[in-house]
């Protein structure tokens, strides 16, 4: 907007078009972005999100988590009959689509429905998942959106969260005090069983705690996410 502005007192139709287009979609990609988060811009641009908050979850109980080798991950991969793979940010901070692309591979091999779900706000700008994924060569058919998807994660055996957090985090459903409550989120939790690969107890860009790590059918695989999945990859193949 502000080139569109310089290109009026310069009296440049070039500055005027080029930034009558960038701040246009810049617009559209943002309101794209409030409405994934059930947000007004308001509250996005001044709103306590990001900050850490004593939300009720905060006080609660601590979390209980169970943790899952590599050994134990890559025989549940071995013996899923169907796999969704949520990708978050720390997919690209680890930079582990090449990898995952691996283990999509080893899952097809044995037959083993495979597909991601991308929630429109993973990562940090809309399209980062599929841009990252895409570069590691995995077919746009298989990236499947959120609200085409939700319905089937109940009847998945397995959904592999691979560097994500607030988009799976149940609190936008069920916690009012919750910064993220109203936002829809991937139903990962309702899957048979969800691994998450991360590596810590570290919170996501909300700074919430996130109630799922400790859900029964949830189980942590910690460490980076590249080189853990390189792992689960590695005893995939020695198994076949
Ligand atoms: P986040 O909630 O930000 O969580 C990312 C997680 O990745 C962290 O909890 C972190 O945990 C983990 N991580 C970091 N590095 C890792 C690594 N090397 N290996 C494995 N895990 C790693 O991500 P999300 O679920 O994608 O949610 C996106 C958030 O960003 C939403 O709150 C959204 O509203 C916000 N946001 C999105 C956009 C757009 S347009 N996409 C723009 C601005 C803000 P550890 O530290 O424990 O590893």
């Amino acid at each position: 907007m502000a080139a569109c502005a310089t290109g009026f007192i310069l009296n440049n139709n070039v500055l005027i078009v080029a930034g009558s287009l960038v701040g246009a979609s810049g617009i559209i990609l943002t309101q794209i972005m409030c409405k994934a988060m059930n947000r007004s811009l308001t509250n996005v641009l001044l709103g306590g999100f990001g900050q850490t908050v004593n939300a009720a979850a905060e006080d609660g109980p601590a979390i209980v988590i169970k943790e899952v080798g590599v050994e134990e991950a890559a025989m549940l991969f071995d013996a899923a009959s169907s796999v969704i793979v949520v990708p978050g940010y720390g997919m690209a901070v680890a930079q582990a689509q090449h990898v995952i692309r691996e283990l999509m591979e080893q899952c097809e091999k044995r037959n083993i429905d495979f597909k991601f779900a991308i929630h429109p706000v993973a990562g940090r700008m809309p399209g980062h998942m599929n841009v990252l994924l895409a570069e590691a060569n995995i077919s746009y058919d298989k990236l499947i959106e959120m609200e085409s998807i939700n319905d089937e994660f109940p009847s998945t055996d397995l959904v592999f969260v691979v560097g994500a957090n607030d988009v799976v985090n149940p609190a936008a459903r069920t916690n009012p005090q919750s910064p993220i409550y109203g936002m829809p989120i991937l139903n990962a939790d309702k899957a048979r069983t969800v691994i998450v690969s991360k590596r810590s107890m570290g919170k996501g860009y909300a700074g919430v705690e996130n109630e799922l790590f400790g859900y029964p059918n949830c189980l942590m695989l910690f460490g980076d996410a590249k080189q853990t999945i390189t792992k689960v990859v590695t005893e995939m193949k020695d198994m076949s």
